[in-house]
């Protein structure tokens, strides 16, 4: 069964070009609830644990940089499918390649600076929540 949750991050360079406050109102108006959410900078150890699984690729030590170069806004996301909802509501990784009217379509600068992270299994939404909240296991035990 899928769950209802999700984990966000919304990327330095769309935080920078103050793109916080329109996608949130994505994310509301399609439909999900934010159940946890903070403003933070990530440090270079933390970005690098975050992203160990693109530890081979690459581009891991320019995504690492990239992921630290200002504040992100990390959330937790609910609604019904959650983790294939958002990444639909998201689009490609490359956003020249995102459907129109997505997220990444709209904000995103590139491959790399791609305005959000959306987890890509519910797996690993727990984990990735967990990564930045300490209380996120009593959301995600429901
Ligand atoms: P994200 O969804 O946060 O997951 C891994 C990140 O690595 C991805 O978004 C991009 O920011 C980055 N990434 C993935 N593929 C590439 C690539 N080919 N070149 C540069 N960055 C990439």
């Amino acid at each position: 069964m899928s769950g209802k949750l999700t984990f966000t991050m919304i990327k330095p360079g769309a935080v920078e070009k103050e793109y916080i406050g329109p996608i949130l109102k994505m994310i509301n108006e399609n439909g999900f609830h934010i159940v946890a959410m903070k403003l933070l900078q990530l440090t270079i150890p933390d970005a690098k644990a975050f992203y160990e699984v693109h530890k081979e690729r690459p581009f891991y030590n320019s995504l690492v940089e990239s992921m630290t170069s200002g504040p992100i806004v990390a959330a937790i996301l609910e609604k019904e499918n959650a983790v294939e909802a958002y990444r639909k509501l998201i689009g490609a990784t490359d956003p020249s390649k995102a459907e129109e009217g997505t997220i990444r379509k709209l904000y995103a600068d590139s491959i790399e600076a791609n305005a959000v992270h959306g987890s890509d299994s519910d797996e690993n939404a727990i984990i990735e929540g967990n990564f930045f909240f300490s209380t996120s296991d009593k959301f995600f035990k429901g």
